[in-house]
């Protein structure tokens, strides 16, 4: 019999309206019996998180700080039994799931430095004339409930990011995890629970995003919704959250520009980092490398290269050392990315290697000459997928990686400064990494998109603050003179 979830709400666990069997993408083992909450749950979470909020608003920083770092410590010496939920419930390969860990300790730690370090600034009144004798100040006020709808692929780490900036700064949260990946953030509750902080400040309600979606983005009592997945949700929960603020991460089909002049053993390099930004968890990376711009005197070699490692992989039980590739999150998911390979090849596409399925696992695929307007191209495939295209000249690849309604990170290989310099100032993303795949990604960092990757800002300092009202004190002096 399998362990059953329960919804934790105002610091206590209580049984869903109804359950769900949570089957393992590998091996189809049942991890759980998941507790889904009502929409009437999920209000009620709102409801205990606003009193929960209203009483411990006041908490003073030095205490919220040291409860994101009690919990940093609790994950850390429990971080394999954490990897080992990753990597059954999500099929993520153990030593990915334990990297996800250690980040999202790093996470926490910075949150526990943001809720000390959040200032807001001194307005100099008197450069207006009308302004002299008054001094003023922005405070930085946390805006209250906080919505958390996460994504099943850093079950750990994305939860992290909206629950630590929005702790740090002082909000209550409740948080809705992926319907794939609930384990994962019940076991967050335990953590929090020990660290010390009080009932109704963190709510978890595993449950139907369709149902909850609503009662999470528009109940009169919530403030903001941070949520991460795809753009149509996306639309529709800023539809639902009307004049709340959001901050919204959506996803892209990340562009990676390799220019001309590398040697032989610099271009292995490159191809070591290109398949690690591509094919790492099967591509479920919202900063996955999938199209892939190389200077035309070295693309047959790139892609000769990338095709050598993506068949190096090894594909397997996520619990084993050596996998490297893992059935992808479910069938659905495969079924869609073999259309759109299929569909890709049917218009000429030519495949280097893999993309061959064994249910729901798929071989990293190396392919060139997809066209521009296929789904493989401009959709975002959350699969193991790279697409190679040779360029001549380097602003027509600038150009072409900008040809996208998504705009999250690009990376840049090159050594011709002016190029570095052009790309920075031209690419429509969020993050331009020079010298790095678009997948490279440090916890404190700003990160968020353009266009269709979203609106708003992660990296924890920068969450926490837009998780914060800012709110202007003028000070006016010398009237009772
Ligand atoms: C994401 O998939 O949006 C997050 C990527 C990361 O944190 O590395």
């Amino acid at each position: 019999m399998s362990q059953l979830m329960r919804l934790w709400i105002d610091g206590t666990w209580e049984d869903g309206h109804k359950q769900a069997p949570l089957l393992a993408p590998y091996g189809g083992e049942e991890l759980a019996l998941v507790g889904y909450a009502s929409p009437e749950q999920a209000a009620r979470a709102v409801e205990a998180a606003d009193r929960a909020f209203r009483e411990h608003c006041g908490m003073p920083a030095h205490r919220r700080s040291s409860i994101l770092y009690q919990a940093a410590d609790l994950l850390e010496r429990r971080a394999e039994e954490a990897a080992r939920i990753v990597a059954l419930e999500a099929a993520k390969p153990i030593r990915a799931a334990r990297a996800e860990i250690a980040r999202t300790v790093q996470t926490y730690l910075f949150a526990a430095e943001a809720a000390r370090s959040l200032t807001g600034e001194t307005v100099p009144m008197d450069a207006a004339p009308r302004g002299e004798g008054r001094t003023a100040s922005v405070r930085r006020e946390p805006v209250g409930v906080v919505s958390a709808i996460t994504p099943f692929n850093f079950p750990f780490n994305l939860v992290a990011h909206k629950v630590g900036p929005a702790l740090a700064a002082g909000n209550a949260v409740v948080l809705k995890p992926a319907e794939q990946t609930p384990i994962s953030a019940l076991f967050l509750a335990e953590l929090f629970e020990e660290a010390g902080l009080p009932s109704g400040l963190l709510n978890i309600v595993p449950g139907d995003g369709r149902e909850l979606g609503p009662t999470l983005a528009s109940h009169p009592l919530v403030s903001f919704v941070s949520f991460t997945g795809s753009p149509e949700v996306g639309r529709q929960i800023r539809q639902l959250a009307g004049l709340r603020r959001t901050t919204l991460e959506l996803g892209s089909n990340s562009p990676l520009l390799i220019d001309r002049g590398f040697t032989e053993e610099e271009l292995g390099r490159i191809a070591d980092e290109t398949a690690a930004g591509a094919f790492a968890y099967n591509g479920q990376v919202c900063i996955s490398v999938q199209r892939v711009f190389v200077h035309e005197e070295l693309a047959d070699r790139f892609a000769a290269m990338l095709a050598e490692r993506a068949k190096a992989l090894v594909a397997g039980d996520p619990l084993a050392e050596e996998t490297d590739i893992t059935p992808l999150i479910s069938a659905k998911a495969a079924e869609r990315l073999k259309g759109w390979l299929d569909a890709a090849l049917a218009r000429g596409a030519e495949l280097l290697c893999g993309g061959s399925f064994e249910g729901s696992l798929m071989r990293p695929a190396v392919l060139r000459g997809v066209p521009e307007d296929a789904e493989l191209s401009c959709e975002e495939a959350f699969g193991p997928v790279a697409a190679i295209a040779p360029f001549r000249r380097w602003e027509e690849a600038v150009a072409a990686a900008n040809r996208s309604r998504y705009g999250l990170q690009a990376g840049v290989f090159t050594k011709d400064v002016e190029h570095a310099l052009h790309a920075a100032a031209e690419l429509q993303a969020g993050g331009v990494m020079i010298n790095d795949v678009p997948t490279f990604r440090l916890d404190h960092m700003p990160y968020g998109g353009r266009k269709d990757s979203g609106s708003g800002r992660e990296g924890v300092r920068y969450a926490a603050e837009e998780m914060t009202e800012a709110k202007l004190v003028s000070f006016r002096s010398g009237l009772y003179r």
